[in-house]
C-alpha cells in the first residue's frame, strides 16, 4: 500500500474507533447458510431492544442482498449528508437508526456486482462515515458464510462484543453454522449464542406442529461445540407477511410464539450481556447483571454509563 493510502487507511481507522466508542455493544449476526433468518433475527431483535427502551443501530453489510430496509419498511428513504461525506442513518422509528447500501441504489432490483476490495471499502465507509451518535447497540446483519463482509466488520470493529449465529434445525444448515462458530473462534470473536430459527411450524388449521426442517439441531450443535443456545424460534406464516409489509412483528402484542421467542432472546441478550466485557459472555442467560460481573466489567455498556 502506498504511503498516502496507508495514511488514509489509518485516518479511517481513527474515525471508526471514535464512532464505535460511542456505542455500547456491537453484535454481528451470522450464519453459514442463506435464508435461515439472519435478517429476520436482526430486525426483530432491534425492534425488541427499542421496545425495551434501548437505542439501536442496524448496519446491513449484506451487499448483494440488502433486505434490512425493506423489513423495517423504510426502503424508499433517501440518505442525507450534511457535508458530502458523513452519512445520516435512516430512522424508521424513534430509537432506531439504519444504514444499508439499499438506500444508495437507484434501482433496488439491480444486481450489485462488486469485487471483495470494493465491498471492504464500502463496509468500512458505512462504519466510519455514518453518524451513529450514542447507541446502546449496533447490530450488524451479514450475508451467509464467512467471507469478506464478516472479516471486514470484525477487523474494522476490534471491540466487537460478539456474534449471534442463526441456523435452522436442518443438518445442512447446522453443518454450515459450525463453520461460523469456527470463524468466530479463529477471529477471537465471542459467541453470544446460537438461535435455532424455523424450529417447527404450527399448522394454522389444526394446531399440530410440523417439523419442516426438523427440530433441535441448533441446540444439539451448541451442546457439542460448547456454545450458548439462545433459543428456538418457530415458523409462522404471518411473520413473512409482516416482514414484507415492513411491520414490527415482535412489537405486535398478539399471541405469536415466534414473536414471544424473539422477545425472550432480546431480553436475555440485553440483561445477560449488559455488563459483559467485550470477550466475556459467560454469565449470559442470568436474568440480571450480577454485581461481581459489574465490578470487573470494562465495557462501555449503558448500565455502566448510568
Ligand atoms: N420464523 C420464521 N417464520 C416464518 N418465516 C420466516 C421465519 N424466519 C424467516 N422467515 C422468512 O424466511 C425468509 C428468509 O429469511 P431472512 O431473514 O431473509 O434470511 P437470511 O437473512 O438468513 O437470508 C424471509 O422471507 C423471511 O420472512
Ligand atoms: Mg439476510
Amino acid at each position: 500500500m502506498a504511503e498516502n493510502q496507508m495514511d488514509e487507511y489509518e485516518l479511517q481507522n481513527k474515525k471508526i474507533r471514535e464512532r464505535m466508542d460511542k456505542i455500547g455493544r456491537k453484535i454481528m449476526v451470522m450464519s453459514g447458510k442463506g435464508g435461515v433468518g439472519k435478517t429476520t433475527v436482526t430486525v426483530n431483535l432491534a425492534n425488541a431492544l427499542v421496545d425495551m427502551g434501548c437505542t439501536v443501530g442496524v448496519l446491513d453489510v449484506d451487499i448483494h442482498g440488502p433486505n434490512v430496509a425493506k423489513m423495517f419498511g423504510c426502503e424508499n428513504a433517501e440518505l442525507g449528508s450534511p457535508d458530502g461525506v458523513t452519512m445520516i442513518p435512516i430512522e424508521p422509528r424513534k430509537g432506531l437508526k439504519v444504514m444499508s447500501l439499499s438506500f444508495a441504489l437507484d434501482d433496488p432490483a439491480a444486481p450489485i456486482i462488486w469485487r471483495g476490495s470494493l465491498k471492504m471499502s464500502a463496509i468500512r465507509q458505512f462504519i466510519g462515515d455514518t453518524e451513529w451518535g450514542e447507541l446502546d447497540y449496533l447490530l450488524i446483519d451479514t450475508p451467509p458464510g464467512t467471507g469478506d463482509e464478516q472479516l471486514t466488520a470484525v477487523q474494522a470493529i476490534p471491540e466487537m462484543t460478539g456474534a449471534i449465529i442463526v441456523t435452522t434445525p436442518q443438518d445442512v444448515a447446522v453443518l454450515d453454522s459450525r463453520r461460523s462458530v469456527g470463524f468466530a473462534r479463529k477471529c477471537g470473536l465471542a459467541i453470544i449464542g446460537v438461535i435455532e430459527n424455523m424450529s417447527g411450524l404450527k399448522c394454522p388449521d389444526c394446531g399440530k406442529e410440523i417439523p419442516i426442517f426438523g427440530k433441535g439441531g441448533g441446540k444439539k450443535m451448541c451442546d457439542e461445540m460448547h456454545v450458548p443456545f439462545l433459543g428456538a424460534v418457530p415458523m409462522e406464516i404471518d411473520l413473512c407477511r409482516a416482514e414484507d409489509e415492513g411491520k414490527s412483528w415482535v412489537s405486535d402484542p398478539g399471541a405469536h410464539p415466534s414473536a414471544e421467542a424473539l422477545r425472550k432472546i432480546a431480553e436475555a441478550i440485553n440483561y445477560g450481556t449488559a455488563c459483559s466485557t467485550s470477550r466475556d459472555t459467560s454469565f449470559l442467560g442470568t436474568s440480571f447483571c450480577s454485581p461481581t460481573s459489574c465490578a470487573s466489567c470494562t465495557s462501555n455498556c449503558p448500565s455502566r454509563k448510568k
